[in-house]
């Protein structure tokens, strides 16, 4: 089956282009530091080789990990350093893309004035830093969405709050799908989180999973290729 012929109906299980973007972004203070959330990428990398194994044409978007993992053939990989770059890599990838898994850390706050490429000194002395929010890639990518393309985010959050807060996250940024995904589990090997769907269901991960057993779980929820969600919306209303 051909490329084109894949990506016509990805919402049916049937495999098409999806675009996943892994890692954190660093927002430059100076020509040696950086803003940016602790995230190693695992999680995206992992959902490619698992998008790639089962046919889908797989594109990845890395940002600044320490150790680039080897992901086999089929996957393509292109690099970002900061949001803007990631900003301007999603704009130019979306509208070929079937699904967007978001797994990226996007640094929610940059330096609100570019650094001037040198470097802050100590003997400078005390330094405030003015930080601005970052635009969000995710919300601006549904904003634009054509018919047919399903979106993915994911919520870090404590506990306590996690379910109210995804599915805050999931109306304010206008996707299908939230990973809500508990913060006290950030950095374990396991992952026990709850998908939540634009059309209200919840769908558990049946107990703790390794990362890539959850990635190859997490694109049947998505997909409706088995893991029991509705249809995404994207797939249901075209523009
Ligand atoms: N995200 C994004 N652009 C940003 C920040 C986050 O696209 N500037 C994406 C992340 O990749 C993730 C989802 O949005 O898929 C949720 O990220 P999170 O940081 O938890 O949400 P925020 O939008 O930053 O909301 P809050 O400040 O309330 O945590």
């Amino acid at each position: 089956m051909g490329d084109r012929e894949n990506a016509e109906n990805p919402a049916a299980g049937v495999p098409g282009r999806v675009l996943i973007t892994a890692g954190p972004t660093h927002e430059p203070i100076d020509a040696v530091r950086y803003i940016g959330n602790r995230s190693s990428g695992r999680m995206g990398v992992a959902l490619a080789r698992a998008a790639a194994e089962r046919g889908w044409v797989v594109t990845l978007l890395l940002g600044p990990v320490g150790v680039v993992p080897s992901l086999g053939l089929g996957v393509r990989v292109e690099r970002f350093t900061t949001c803007e770059d990631l900003r301007r890599l999603l704009r130019a990838e979306m509208p070929s893309t079937d699904l967007l898994i978001m797994a990226a850390a996007v640094a929610d706050f940059t330096p609100a004035v570019e650094s001037g490429g040198g470097k802050l000194r100590r003997s400078d002395g005390p330094v405030t830093l003015a930080l601005r929010p970052t635009p969000d890639l995710l919300a601006e990518a549904a904003a634009g969405r054509r018919g047919g393309q399903t979106l993915v985010g994911f919520a870090l959050e404590a506990r306590a709050d996690l379910l109210q807060r995804a599915e805050e996250k999931l109306c304010r940024k206008g996707v299908d799908y939230v990973v809500a995904n508990p913060l006290e589990t950030m950095d374990a090997e396991t992952v026990e989180a709850v998908v939540i769907g634009a059309d209200g269901r919840r769908v558990p991960t049946p107990g703790a999973m390794s990362k890539e057993r959850f990635a190859a779980w997490l694109l049947e929820v998505v997909t409706g290729a088995g893991g029991g969600a509705s249809p995404p919306r994207g797939a249901v209303t075209p523009a």
